[in-house]
């Protein structure tokens, strides 16, 4: 009787295993315990016959140190495993920082953007990346065979649809064209976005980058207006006493047409290799809006005027922050990245 309760215990006693101090607790209290499975059975060993005793005596032992040395084994496990949660914790030590991330430099420099405008009564607009050849270039009067057209930077994405062939956007100046189309004047917005040209990957250029596009459509719109409202943004955004100059140039959607440079915001005008000792730098197109391009968009020429300008986000926060090479912007590096976390919100 005593013998088979010794080889049963023994088994279960072998088959338990537990890191959790709860169960081990357990197994003391019914194996260990006053009045535990030991104590049962070595009350119940004095009644057995003189002979019994001797042989069942090493038995009874050998179980009792088995049951002992289980119940010490599996303790020191469980304090193990415990010590390195329980005893590395110092409460009194100052918590860790809470690391938040930081914002782009272009999200910020957008940011910026928009709210120097916003000042001045523009509001945002925005518009599809997948655009239409209407919007993107025949409502902007580029002519049929002209080069921006070309596979070379245009990113297609499908022949001859309803309003001409579908390609990525490669300026957000056809948000312009969607704003005017669906609704009236005026219309005072600026248009930030991303736009793509099949170029290649390069310090100097990238596949796709962020535009901000402006529109300012009403009666008596001027040349005037378009210098004095570029002319505060750069103030604004660069610094009072940072200068500007108009050049003249060409964009379909323009006439007059013009590029505008400001004084070098690395040597101030003084001549360095960031502008290539000219102590300027370009940092934008703009003009007035074609009437052509109003009339396309059902905007009466005669009675209406309007100037847009198209700058790049990359560029002014290359100004802004003298990051060199576009590629840093889209590489995510953590490194690069967090730079940016004293200018964050
Ligand atoms: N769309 C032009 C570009 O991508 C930039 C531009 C120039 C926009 C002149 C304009 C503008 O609105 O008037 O290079």
């Amino acid at each position: 009787m005593l013998q088979e309760k010794i080889t049963q215990y023994t088994e279960e006693i072998n088959a338990f295993s537990t890191a959790k101090a709860a169960e081990l607790e357990q197994f003391r209290i019914k194996f260990l315990g006053t009045k535990g499975i030991i104590k049962d059975i070595f009350d119940e060993f004095k009644a057995v016959s003189p002979e019994e005793k001797r042989t069942l005596g090493k038995v009874l032992n050998v179980f009792k140190q088995l049951a002992e040395s289980k119940y010490q084994a599996l303790k020191e496990q469980s304090t193990e495993t415990s010590a390195g949660k329980e005893e590395g914790l110092d409460l009194t030590l100052p918590g860790e920082g809470f690391e938040i991330g930081s914002r782009h430099p272009l999200a910020l420099v957008r940011k910026e953007i928009v709210e120097i405008f916003n000042k001045l009564g523009f509001i945002v607009a925005e518009g599809p990346e997948i655009e239409d050849d209407w919007h993107n270039f025949s409502a902007l009067n580029f002519p049929e065979e002209h080069p921006a057209r070309d596979m070379q930077d245009t990113f297609f994405i499908k022949k001859g649809g309803e309003k001409g062939d579908i390609a990525l956007r490669t300026h957000t100046s056809s948000v312009q064209v969607r704003m005017m189309e669906s609704g009236k004047p005026p219309f005072r917005a600026i248009m930030p976005g991303r736009v793509y040209r099949n170029e290649a990957i390069s310090a100097r250029a990238h596949c796709f980058f962020h535009q901000v596009e402006g529109l300012y459509v009403d009666e008596n719109v001027s040349f005037a207006d378009l210098k004095q409202t570029l002319f505060y943004f750069v103030q604004e955004m660069y610094g009072e006493g940072t200068k500007v100059r108009f050049r003249p140039s060409y964009f379909p959607f323009t006439e007059p047409s013009a590029e505008m440079d400001i004084s070098c915001t690395i040597c101030k005008g003084a001549g360095c290799q960031f502008c290539k000792y000219s102590g300027w730098v370009e940092i934008l197109g703009c003009g007035m809006v074609d009437p052509n391009v109003l009339e396309n968009c059902g905007i009466d020429a005669k009675k209406y005027s309007g100037f847009a300008f198209g700058m790049g986000i990359e560029r002014i926060t290359n100004l802004k922050f003298e990051i060199k090479d576009l590629r840093l912007f889209s590489e995510n590096d953590v490194r690069f990245l967090k730079q940016y976390k004293t200018t964050l919100i």
